[in-house]
């Protein structure tokens, strides 16, 4: 029996990963996967570059360590260099973390601090939307709208005030009809307002929603509205782009559809595309300028600013540039999202969305009245294990509409060719029938 304590404790049968290459993934009895959703979307570079895995070794072999309050280190100055021009933040300076969910921390944290230098010491509230993810501890988890993940901890989380999401397929939003009244945008200004906006430090939002409700875009005018209420009330934006960021939307960073430049900047996943655990925070240079007149910034971790990280994330930009892979993310993206309507055909399937290399199905027992399945069900887990059963990893999640609701995500390594994509596509079709079929 396996001593390791396994992310699913049940209801799973694990294959044992021992190679990656590309878009595929090796088991140890030398079966294939296509890895349709690059774990849990993270992947962006593929598996098992070389160049990437040489960058990791020759800066472990030069300079594992050192601790970022004493030193910095040749790989975080390039990775700084290399990331802040790139990031629609201005003056953007970055904070190395490791992973999305210290880099959310870091920037609740930091919009608390920021609100303190200004002298408006009653600014702590960060407003959050609901369906969101925005990290598993407990700072990041309170703001986070997920109710399959936040039932267990409630007595945990802090109150945070929040407001719905732009998710049109489920909007029940007074006033809102089959063209978006933005009323979702216009929930922030109420909420700010009945909160008192001298107690709210921060609003936090995915540019295209991740696994919590199944790449979700907004409509064309939403964050503009959002940077205007934000300013408005002297409130930071936070852009999480753990999910969108590095090239998957087809853009650096997601935000970037609509012209808008957030105060802070979260990524992660993509950063080190999954070579290294790794996060981080861009933050507008005049909030740091703040803090440092203010006595500084009082917050951090062992690992951050971590020179290896920093290496494998100057290796990964560098090649996400050099290859092109953002553009090819856009062009492979829209081939995806072309092919995925087709599943449309099948009864189970009420709404296929996203938006370059990220996309999600979302399944639905009953079409027209759009019930979800029940939970106990646990469709969504059926047809990742069906999919994979057939060679095909797509990522399951779900429990978006009070706890129930099924949710495929799909975004391959943007290095996907297209006859990869309609594989996907065609698997997570049959595994969709086979599993709904009743
Ligand atoms: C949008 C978003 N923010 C934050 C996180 C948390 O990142 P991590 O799991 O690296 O802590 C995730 C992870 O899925 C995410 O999708």
């Amino acid at each position: 029996m396996t001593k390791v304590f396994r992310r699913r404790l049940a209801g799973w049968t694990y294959p044992e990963i021992v190679r990656g290459e590309g878009v595929y993934l090796y088991d140890r009895e030398g079966r294939r996967y296509l890895d349709g959703s690059s774990g849990a979307i993270v992947v962006t570079v593929g598996h098992g570059v070389p160049e990437i895995a040489e960058a990791i070794r020759e800066q472990a072999a030069r300079l594992a360590y050192v601790h970022g309050t004493e030193f910095t280190s040749t790989a975080m100055e390039e990775l700084a260099t290399e990331l802040t021009p790139r990031v629609p933040v201005d003056d953007a300076r970055l904070f190395l973390v490791s992973g999305g969910s210290e880099a959310t921390e870091t920037a609740i944290k930091l919009a608390r601090q920021y609100q303190l230098a200004k002298g408006r010491p009653g600014r702590y509230k960060v407003v959050f939307r609901w369906p969101s993810f925005h990290g598993s501890t407990l700072g990041a988890l309170a703001i986070s709208g997920r109710p399959t993940l936040r039932t267990t901890f409630a007595p945990l989380l802090l109150e945070m005030p929040r407001i719905p999401a732009p998710y049109a397929y489920r909007c029940a939003l007074p006033g809102c009809g089959p063209a978006c009244s933005l009323e979702c945008a216009k929930a922030l200004d109420a909420t700010i307002r009945a909160e008192d906006p001298d107690t709210v430090a921060a609003f936090i939002a995915e540019p295209v929603i991740g696994a919590s409700a199944g790449a979700v875009v907004p409509p064309a005018d939403y964050f503009k509205i959002v940077r205007e209420i934000c300013d408005r009330h002297g409130v930071l934006f936070i852009a999480d782009e753990v999910m969108t960021g590095m090239g998957r939307t087809g853009k650096w960073f997601g935000i970037e559809h609509w012209g808008v430049r957030p105060d802070v900047l979260t990524t992660g996943k993509g950063l080190t595309s999954g070579y290294l655990p790794g996060g981080a925070v861009l933050v507008k240079g005049e909030i740091v300028e703040t803090l440092k007149a203010g006595g500084g910034f009082q917050h951090g971790f062992t690992y951050s600013h971590h020179p290896v990280v920093a290496a494998a994330g100057v290796a990964v930009t560098r090649y996400v540039e050099r290859h092109g892979l953002v553009e090819r993310a856009r062009v492979q993206g829209a081939y995806l999202q072309e092919r995925l309507q087709r599943l449309l055909d099948l009864p189970a399937v009420g709404d296929v969305r996203g938006l370059g290399l990220m996309a999600a199905v979302e399944l639905v027992q009953d079409r027209k009245s759009k019930a979800p399945y029940p939970a106990a069900a646990r469709m969504a887990q059926a047809i990742q294990a069906e999919a994979l059963g057939r060679g095909v990893n797509v990522y399951a999640s779900g429990g978006q509409v009070d706890g129930a609701g099924d949710l495929v995500m799909v975004g391959p390594p943007l290095v996907v060719e297209r006859d990869q994509i309609d594989e996907v596509v065609a698997v997570l079709g049959d595994a969709i029938a086979a599993v709904t079929r009743t």
